[in-house]
């Protein structure tokens, strides 16, 4: 098993581009497999979350053919896809299985999704009850648990589903099932989630309407092959935002980052924090908006986290309740019970971890409370979780020790080459 070794202090400095987006990276396959025509991505993340994707693609068969993060997809529109000779493994990937599980319930044919052992805990029955009203015919293990096994056949109709969790994954299924729908499939959110389905839709031609909290398409529309660009992570980003922010003498710029309106709950909750974040450069590349990102270091304050951040900062409070250690005063995280159900349960690991690091930590139900304090040094557990892997390597830069963290493989699910970048930016981190 492998860990990172963590000396404590440094600073950070230079510019760096992070790996491609995650959630777009697996769109960009999904949709430009089932378009007509031939796609080409570029920025694509190489991580195993999003590579899953692209092999069950090419399991269904598809002609995709890959040059380092450059996709090129020759698409077999919308009925082209064919029954896959063996299981799809999602690996890690809640994104990937929700994802597909939508599109593989209006196929001809039948599909079994698969995943590891964290996938295999994680619930399903938020896509698995809706698609099932749609028509789709799904068998789980107990609780809707993978391994999953679509039964294809079955004509899907249209729903208006009001989701009771904000869940883009969720979403983002009923619209891939709503493709192959007879009908307009409606979906409301609670409150804004990120959007790349329905902007990556429109990019491929596909008529998405939207209304307030409202997102609907006509079924059976056409995609028609198109060029994507991914942008940077703002995810895989935030890690260094909270380092620079952290670390004494520090200055770092970012670039290329995609900051989707959606995605950018990590920069406004920061900058309640008194963080130090500038953006340059802004510019839109196919429907996303991307800028580079400048952070230096500042003294951070406790605060109580505006509740409308949390679905826009959702992937990011691993790595938010290490700056929140390192703040001022006490943070109050608070509607944020979608953490408990992520790679791990995210407030029991990531209070347990700054627990041993000799921060005043304590789990809530749906959120943590954090009195910021000094951090000693100290073994953690990821438990196989990529975020908190990392987000435990940037609470080095202000630990007045070393820190272990177990478990790190999973790092690679979507951030390759992390260590080598943190080290190359001042992170005093080493593999073993
Ligand atoms: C994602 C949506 C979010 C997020 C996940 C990626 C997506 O999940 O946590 O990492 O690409 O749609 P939920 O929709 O379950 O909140």
């Amino acid at each position: 098993m492998s860990a990172f070794i963590c000396e404590p202090g440094g600073s950070v400095s230079g510019s760096i581009r992070v790996p491609g987006d995650k959630s777009i990276s697996h769109r960009s396959v999904i949709l430009s497999s089932i378009a007509e025509g031939e796609s080409h991505i570029s920025g694509f993340l190489q991580g195993e979350d999003s590579l899953n994707t692209m092999t069950a693609f090419q399991q269904m068969g598809v002609d995709i053919n890959r040059d380092s993060d450059r996709l090129t997809i020759k698409g077999v529109g919308l009925h082209g896809l064919q029954a896959p000779n063996s299981a799809l493994d999602m690996g890690n990937s809640g994104t990937a299985m929700r994802l597909l599980l939508g599109l593989l319930s209006g196929q001809t044919f039948d599909a079994t999704l698969v995943g590891d052992e964290s996938l295999s805990s994680r619930p399903m029955n938020r896509v698995i009850k809706p698609l099932q009203s749609m028509g789709a015919v799904i068998d789980s293990e107990t609780d809707g648990r993978a391994p999953l096994v679509v039964r294809g056949g079955h004509s899907l109709q249209a729903i208006h589903y009001d989701m009771p969790v904000a869940s883009a994954q969720v979403k983002s299924c009923l619209l891939l099932a709503g493709l192959y729908a007879s009908g307009e499939t409606v979906v409301t959110e609670p409150a804004p989630t990120r959007d790349h389905s329905e902007r990556m839709l429109r990019g491929f031609g596909c008529e998405v309407g939207q209304s307030g909290n409202r997102i609907s398409l006509h079924g059976q529309q056409k995609l028609s092959a198109c060029d994507i660009e991914v942008p940077a992570d703002i995810s895989s980003a935030a890690f260094f935002l909270v380092a620079a922010s952290i670390a004494e003498n520090s200055e770092l710029t970012l670039t290329h980052i995609g900051i989707n309106p959606t995605r950018t709950g990590v920069i406004d909750i920061l900058r309640l924090m008194g963080a130090d974040i500038s953006l340059a450069n802004e510019r839109d590349i196919g429907g996303e908006p991307v800028a580079d990102i400048t952070v230096r270091s500042s003294e951070l304050k406790g605060i109580d986290i505006p509740p409308e951040l949390v679905p826009l900062a959702i992937d990011e409070f691993p790595v938010l309740f290490v700056a929140a250690a390192c703040a001022e005063g006490r943070t109050v995280l608070t509607g944020a019970e979608e953490l408990r159900v992520k790679e791990s349960d995210r407030i029991q690991v990531m209070a347990d971890g700054l627990q041993i690091l000799g921060i005043n930590a304590r789990a809530t139900a749906d959120g943590m409370i954090i009195d910021g304090g000094k951090m000693a040094s100290g073994q953690v557990e990821s438990h196989g979780d990529h975020r908190i892997a990392m987000a435990f390597t940037v609470a080095s830069l202000r630990s007045s020790g070393r820190i272990q963290i177990n478990d790190t493989e999973n790092v690679n699910t979507s951030f390759p080459g992390f260590q080598a970048l943190a080290a190359g930016v001042g992170i005093k981190v080493s593999a073993s």
